[in-house]
């Protein structure tokens, strides 16, 4: 399947019957603890969804700038800062993440936050070469991502099955009712996750286990924090 057909088909899905999808994916609030000693101004959300990181960001006094190529996602978004009489800095975009419309070093801080999990092998690079671009030079990147989880019977299984229709070891289908695949989800190991993050210095790369809201599943997960060193390949595990 297309990734575009597929995250279409995912996104109407999420508004169906009007409700918000409840991410597996935690707020923030390791970067949060993280950057108060820092001086941080404005930060960007790769992948905003319907806003409910960029609010959270916002209590803790940041700019913040959230990007989804999601319309729907992102009038929702809009509509919630509206209903809470916010109307200063915050700001929501169209935007696909693969291609971003800022200038280079526009930010202090770069927060992606189930993303990468959706992005092709082929264009998580970009992805990556994107945020690093837009951040300012020592800038901070803060990632929370899906972890390879061999030790949950549940993934090992999808894992060696659906390896046949994804083509990637560790991208697993998200089907609905009927068995139809809505889209794909990558999880990620510690050497997938340490390549992506060349061009940055990693700071923390801490193992997590996250559970699914709807199914009480758990998974492994990845809270990383990063920051952007200009012109270089260096990192420190
Ligand atoms: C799992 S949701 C997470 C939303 C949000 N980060 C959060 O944690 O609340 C992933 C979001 O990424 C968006 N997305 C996927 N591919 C994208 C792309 N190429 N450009 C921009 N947004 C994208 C989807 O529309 C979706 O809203």
């Amino acid at each position: 399947m297309k990734a575009e057909g597929a995250l279409r088909k995912m996104q109407k899905m999420k508004l169906c019957n009007g409700r918000k999808v409840r991410y597996t994916i935690p707020l923030p609030a390791k970067f949060i603890r993280f950057i108060k000693s820092k001086s941080i101004k404005t930060i960007l959300e790769l992948g905003c969804g319907y806003g409910r990181a960029c609010f959270f960001l916002r209590k803790s006094n940041l700019c913040v700038t959230g990007v989804d190529v999601d319309r729907e996602q992102v009038e929702s978004a809009l509509q919630e800062m509206k209903a809470q009489g916010i109307s200063e800095g915050i700001d929501f975009i169209i935007n696909d993440v693969r291609n971003l419309c800022f200038p280079d070093s526009s930010f202090d801080a770069v927060t992606m936050l189930g993303i990468l999990t959706l992005v092709s092998k082929k264009e998580r690079s970009k992805l990556m070469s994107e945020a690093r671009r837009v951040l300012k030079p020592f800038g901070y990147l803060s990632i929370e991502e899906f972890g390879r989880t061999w030790e949950n019977p549940i993934y090992r299984k999808r894992y060696k099955d659906d390896v046949k229709v994804t083509c990637e070891l560790g991208t697993v289908t998200v089907r609905d009712e009927m068995g139809g695949i809505l889209h794909f989800g990558h999880h990620f190991s510690r050497k997938e996750i340490c390549h992506l993050l060349r061009g940055f210095c990693t700071i923390s790369l801490e193992k997590d286990v996250f559970t699914s809201y709807y199914h009480r599943n758990w998974v492994n997960g990845y809270i990383i924090l990063a920051q952007k060193r200009p012109n270089s390949a260096q990192q420190r595990h």
